[in-house]
């Protein structure tokens, strides 16, 4: 059942250009220009005059739904806030039945997640669920949702269920900002033509990182802390980056928005500090090249993630590796997968159960 690979976790991540294609089969209609989601078109004017769209989630959907403000926001033009479940329910928050709250959950059945919700609907928001778990609790008490169609993860630590919620998020900013007349046709027929490409991005990714990505986490094994840093879309890349690590390999790892660094992590920096660092060409490139050379000023172990042909970041880099180009906001899809592979063989070097790591459920039920 595990298709011949050691771990779920690694047959998980290798069946992301799939995920991902599945996930947007029958919505994304490239020669037709059109995204069908019947789950938005239905209400698109409540999502159009929305005061606010809340997202609310826990862990590894919550950093997807950091990357989904992002999307919104820049494509929608609709504020968005992203808050942790657990932290938006007990606070009194402010809801009114102007906002629409998103929910994302994988198991579709996280308490707090579930709860928040609730709350928000007593109050006459207008909820949505993006589940992967058909037919889970929070798929079932959402007014509208939309399914990423990963199939089931096995994996303790989420890694498909992860891309899947990203390319939904995307397919719902692109859809929101053709509808509201923020996204203009002819970047809209582009980005479409080019999300469609991402499951072949992701192929390529993977074939051309795999044995690499080996040899680079035999150098981590003994290592005992990790910084991932990134900016714009790829600074939530870098927190989920750090959450797979300490999930997993239990090596004690924090992601942080790069130009962050200085109010405080910078003083942690030395030779034995690796610090990952996701740098795409497209994304305030030259700003990641100045926090490069401040890493490298105090001898930090720099792990690159950056465009083929780059160069004056992997100069400057101990390790680096190369993922295709792709537009902004489809960057955290692609560079988040060798990050999932190295926090996979950094921790199977450690000898650790990866499947089911200690401490972790798959899906958690209590509050
Ligand atoms: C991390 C991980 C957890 C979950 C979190 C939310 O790899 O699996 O952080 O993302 O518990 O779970 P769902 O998405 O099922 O609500």
């Amino acid at each position: 059942e595990k298709g011949g690979y050691e771990h779920f976790m690694l047959k998980e991540i290798f069946e992301q250009p799939k995920s991902v294609h599945d996930t947007m089969r029958g919505r994304l209609l490239v020669d037709e220009g059109v995204i069908k989601m019947a789950g938005i078109w239905d209400h698109v004017e409540r999502f159009k005059n929305a005061n606010r769209i809340i997202i609310i989630a826990c862990g590894t959907s919550w950093h997807a739904g950091l990357i989904g403000e992002y999307l919104i926001e820049e494509y929608a033009r609709i504020p968005v806030e992203v808050e942790y479940a657990s932290e938006f329910r007990y606070r009194n928050p402010i809801i009114t039945d102007k906002d629409v709250v998103i929910a994302i959950s994988q198991s579709g059945e996280t308490a707090d997640t579930m709860a928040a919700l609730k709350l928000a609907k007593e109050k006459g928001a207008f909820i949505y669920g993006i589940c992967n778990v058909v037919d889970s609790s929070i798929a079932r008490i959402t007014d509208a949702g939309s399914y990423t169609h990963a199939g089931p993860e096995i994996g303790v630590a989420s890694t498909k269920a992860f891309t899947a919620q990203l390319t939904i998020l995307t397919l719902i900013a692109f859809k929101l900002g053709k509808h509201n007349g923020t996204l203009g046709n002819a970047e809209f027929m582009s980005l479409i033509a080019e999300l469609d490409a991402i499951p072949k991005r992701i192929e390529e990714v993977l074939s051309s990182t795999h044995e690499q990505i080996q040899q680079i986490s035999k150098d981590f094994v003994e290592t005992t802390n990790f910084l991932y840093l990134g900016r714009g879309y790829n600074y939530p890349a870098a927190l989920e980056g750090a959450l797979k690590l300490k999930e997993i390999s239990y090596i004690h790892a924090e992601g942080y928005p790069a130009a962050e660094m200085k109010h405080g992590p910078i003083a942690l920096i030395d030779e034995n500090m690796p610090i990952v660092i996701i740098a795409p060409k497209k994304g305030h490139y030259d700003k990641i090249v100045s926090n490069v050379q401040e890493i490298k000023a105090r001898k930090g172990k720099i792990i690159a993630v950056v465009n083929k042909g780059d160069r004056q970041v992997s100069e400057m880099a101990d390790y680096v590796i190369e993922i295709p180009e792709t537009s902004e906001c489809f960057s955290p899809i692609v560079a988040s997968v060798p990050l999932q592979l190295l926090a996979y063989y950094i921790a199977v070097y450690r000898g650790a159960n990866v499947d089911q790591p200690r401490n972790l459920a798959k899906s958690v039920t209590v509050e």
